[in-house]
């Protein structure tokens, strides 16, 4: 047991027949699916929406149940992972890169939830680099301009040194910020710069969170 398992699967609870599922991303999501796997072969009934394709993989493989967004009027709950979390729960994600997908299923969801381990709770956000998808047209602008403002981008790659690309074949560049003073204001400006397709601070945007130890044990937030 790790703390990641230990949340995932203390959130199948939260999952009862009937309802469509915002299925997150990530190795804590991956728990979450996997316990869910085994309620749906004995018989739970739902329908799950995916945040990556990574995601509709393992969905697919363990027969969950899946449909597109566009198939759905909305989302009764979504399960996801997350980066960090603040006392007052907001968050960064998009550490596995697919920010843009869930920041839009979390808007669909009347419901949201997040799963983490106890490593992922935080005094103040900033720590973890803070992830912004970007159009590649212009990459080197936005990257520019981030700079010049003290963000201190860095393009995320892939092992072979290309660019990094998410399921909707954007760019992300990675914010060093080490501590973000006022989420809020950063988050109002990152919203306004052209090309900068999403960013990765998920402000008001979850109900509550499960943090799971190593020894197995739960709180909630
Ligand atoms: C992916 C995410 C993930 O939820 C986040 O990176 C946490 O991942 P993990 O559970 O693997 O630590 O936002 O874009």
């Amino acid at each position: 047991m790790n703390g990641k398992q230990a949340a995932g699967i203390q959130a199948v609870q939260e999952i009862s027949d009937g309802m469509v599922v915002g299925l997150g991303t990530g190795t804590t999501v991956y728990y979450f699916l996997e316990a869910l796997a085994e309620k749906v072969k004995l018989g739970l009934k739902l329908t799950g929406v995916a945040t990556s394709q990574q995601t509709v993989e393992l969905a697919r493989k363990w027969g969950i149940p899946m449909k597109p967004l566009n198939s759905v009027q909305s989302i009764d709950l979504t399960i996801d992972g997350a980066d960090e979390v603040s006392p007052d729960l907001d968050g960064i994600k998009g550490g596995g890169g697919a920010l843009l997908y869930e920041k839009l299923v979390a808007v669909a969801s009347k419901k949201r939830i997040w799963i983490v381990d106890a490593r992922k709770t935080v005094k103040q956000l900033g720590a973890f680099p803070l992830p912004v998808e970007v159009i590649p047209f212009s990459w080197k602008q936005i990257n520019r301009k981030l700079e010049n403002r003290g963000l201190h981008p860095v393009l995320r790659t892939q092992k072979d040194g290309s660019p990094f690309l998410t399921d909707a074949r954007h760019y992300i560049l990675d914010l060093h910020l080490n501590t973000i003073e006022n989420p809020s204001a950063l988050a109002n400006e990152l919203d306004h710069l052209p090309g900068l397709v999403e960013h990765g601070l998920f402000l008001g945007m979850t109900d509550s969170v499960i943090i799971g130890y190593p020894d197995g044990h739960i709180e909630r937030l």
